[in-house]
């Protein structure tokens, strides 16, 4: 018999560890540290062993125990688990809204929205808050008794708060961490790597040897009650699904936080159209948004179909994943020279576009997934993420798959291709790679950098192909009898392209630093350097010390910076821009009592050729004036530009002086960064 001592100290220690594990596996938000936490179960481990009459089977020693098993058993679920109707876009949304408030003669209808996890549908069964099954969902009726694996999972509670005689849904996940890790190590261990979570955790919970499961890093999120006794409950019954996950959480079930009640469908599909946005912000997957009529006793009155209820419906995102066939590897050429392979594939269609080309980033990637041309491969494509080749379906292999052999020549220009030591990355060493500089141009003409209208892939192939451009500074020697002569370009489109040329020599430092293409130079580190130096001569002679004076500098781009500057070729590309009129350096700002505009308000209106609205305003404020959206008795000048609003009437009425765009720039003497002395 073990002493009184021992018997509550075994019972105390119960309840303090069910607490803590609540708070770690339930919660999130543990208490006490792991070392505290181990101590503890390491006392109630030695007590059991000495008093083995005192291990009962909820208590937290008893998650891994079992013995394996020859097989599963299959249970019945007391209440059936259904499944869920499906809807793929709002329309369909709208006419499920329409059918449950047509069904039920009201005007408008609350809706619980949650999350989709996907992983594995199971059902837990507890007799006066003691777990006694856990089975997966089977054919909805009959399901596999999996208990002594989903006890091993410490999110599932074993003893409830309240001894409450309970069904509950809910769904085993793996999150994508612990899934990475999971394979990460099977892959080490040479053994077969799991596709994703879903089948991680199904391949988990469906172990005969329980030790097994409890090695894999499962947890459960519930989302609903499928039978509720009538005994035990901590207050009234619920009459909400809302409720009812309220319910869940105080008994101490994990629950999704993200469930929100919303009073009309709009509000519905909001939440869809977010999740869809954000899911890759969440750390475990989700394939939907689960839509539940809030009100119990709506869902009597709906009933259900055959298979699923009237009163729920899945809506499903658009799959990110499908499957198809590497037919080609080809290689890339990048701006800086990176050799990239690619896939070609059979065209498919990924949420919502069709796919026929995936990155396989280099050739390591292609070596450790063990791609070849002529596999069946998933390819992933997650919002605006460049299509990935995921992994090969080895089981789809005919042997009649090659393997790639990376080139050893630019299929640009015939030149070396070099993998330096300890990289990843395979790059052309030609300085003069034709296909290097039409990614450059594209690069040097978008949006953020010299923002180029109309000079894009197309056009900056020809470009090069034509040898109209040979570097940057080639861009503002080209005249518009070179430009129509190239396919698919008119004469208007050679003006357009002229202007925005012209236009973009006065991007300022900062753009100027970007559009070059300088090797870890991103925008951010652009606009520190332009802030800090001023003008394109001054970096040009700094050191690797001086640049890393500059904040955020470290000395991998401070060396970038230096050694792109040590290359002849791009001094002279510089010296080249400068001379012919790009901007190089940043304007001082003018001293207050020079300001030749001050006090002056400005408004402008239609679109200006030689600037963008912005620098516009840039100058006019560098110039001491200030700008407004809206014309009054107020306004000193409206600037009209090309197609103007209703702004110029407005003006005319009120008899405001009106610039064109030619008085305006001599106003400001000429252009966003000119000097309006001259
Ligand atoms: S409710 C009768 N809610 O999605 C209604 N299901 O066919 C039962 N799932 O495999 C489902 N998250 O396991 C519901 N928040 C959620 C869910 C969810 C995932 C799974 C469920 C089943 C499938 C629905």
């Amino acid at each position: 018999m073990a002493p009184r001592e021992v018997v509550e100290r075994v019972a105390q220690l119960r309840e303090i560890i069910h607490y803590h594990n609540y708070r770690y596996f339930v919660l999130d938000d543990p208490e006490i540290s792991d070392a505290e936490y181990d101590q503890l179960m390491r006392e109630l481990v030695e007590l059991e062993a000495a008093y083995p009459e005192l291990v009962t089977p909820d208590s937290p020693t008893q998650r891994v125990g079992a013995a394996p098993l020859e097989a599963f058993e299959t249970v019945r679920h007391r209440a059936p688990m259904m499944s869920l109707a499906n809807a793929f876009d709002r329309a369909e949304l709208e006419a499920f809204d329409a059918r449950v408030r047509r069904m039920l003669g009201v005007d408008s209808v609350e809706y619980v929205a949650e999350l989709k996890i996907d992983g594995v549908a199971v059902s837990l069964s507890y007799e006066e808050g003691l777990l006694v099954r856990g089975a997966t969902r089977g054919d909805g009726e009959v399901g596999e008794d999996v208990t002594q694996n989903l006890r091993t999972i410490r999110s599932v509670p074993l003893r409830l708060v309240h001894p409450v005689t309970i069904d509950v849904r809910g769904e085993v996940f793996m999150s994508r961490a612990d899934f990475e890790e999971l394979n990460r190590r099977r892959a080490a261990e040479g053994q077969p790597l799991f596709a994703n979570p879903r089948n991680s955790s199904a391949g988990s919970l469906r172990q005969l040897d329980p030790r097994v499961t409890a090695e894999r890093p499962l947890d459960i999120f519930c989302y609903g009650i499928g039978y509720l006794g009538e005994t035990g409950l901590p207050a009234k019954r619920p009459a909400t699904h809302s409720e009812a996950l309220e319910l869940l959480s105080e008994l101490g079930f994990k629950v999704n936080p993200h469930a929100r009640v919303c009073r009309s469908i709009d509000e519905v599909v909001a939440f869809c159209e977010h999740w869809e946005q954000q899911r890759r912000s969440l750390p475990y997957e989700i394939d939907g948004v689960v839509i539940k009529v809030n009100r119990l006793e709506y869902h009597d009155r709906l009933g259900t179909t055959a298979k699923s209820p009237r009163w729920a419906i899945a809506y499903k995102f658009a799959a990110e994943q499908a499957m198809t066939v590497v037919r080609e590897i080809v290689v890339n050429v990048g701006r800086t020279g990176a050799v990239t392979p690619m896939a070609i594939l059979d065209p498919v269609r990924i949420a919502g576009t069709t796919v026929s080309r995936a990155t396989l980033h280099n050739e390591d990637y292609i070596r450790d997934k063990d791609i070849r041309i002529g596999d069946t491969v998933i390819v992933h494509k997650a919002g605006d993420i460049i299509p990935e080749v995921v992994r090969v379906v080895t089981s789809k292999r005919t042997g009649a798959e090659r393997p790639f052999v990376m080139p050893k020549t630019c299929p640009a220009c015939g030149g070396e291709v070099v993998r330096p030591e300890g990289e990843a990355v395979a790059r052309c060493i030609n300085a003069r790679c034709p296909a290097q500089l039409v990614e450059g141009l594209i690069h040097f003409a978008s949006r953020n950098a010299m923002d180029i209208e109309g000079l894009g892939q197309a056009l900056a192939t020809a470009l090069v192909q034509q040898e109209l451009v040979k570097d940057f500074s080639d861009l503002y020697r080209l005249t518009k009898e070179q430009l129509v002569q190239l396919e698919r370009v008119g004469d208007k489109s050679a003006t357009n392209l002229l202007n925005a040329i012209e236009a973009s020599k006065s991007r300022g430092l900062a753009r100027l630093l970007y559009a070059l293409g300088i090797r870890l130079v991103g925008e951010e580190t652009a606009a520190s350097l332009a802030a800090h130096f001023k003008s394109i001569d001054a970096l040009a002679e700094a050191t690797v010390e001086q640049l890393m004076d500059v904040p955020e500098i470290g000395e991998k781009i401070a060396r970038s910076i230096v050694d792109y500057f040590d290359q002849p070729q791009n001094r002279a590309v510089i010296e080249a821009l400068k001379e012919l009129g790009v901007k190089t350096s940043e304007d001082a700002p003018v001293p207050v009592g020079e300001q030749p505009l001050a006090g002056k308000r400005f408004v402008i209106t239609g679109t200006l050729s030689a600037m963008t609205r912005q620098e516009a305003e840039a100058a006019i404020k560098r110039l001491g004036g200030t700008t407004s959206g809206s014309v009054s008795r107020n306004t000193d000048y409206l600037v009209v530009g090309a197609s103007p609003g209703s702004k110029l009437q407005r003006a005319q009425e009120l008899g405001v002086p009106i610039l064109d765009e030619e008085a305006f720039l001599n106003l400001i003497g000429g252009g966003p960064g000119g000097d309006h002395r001259a």
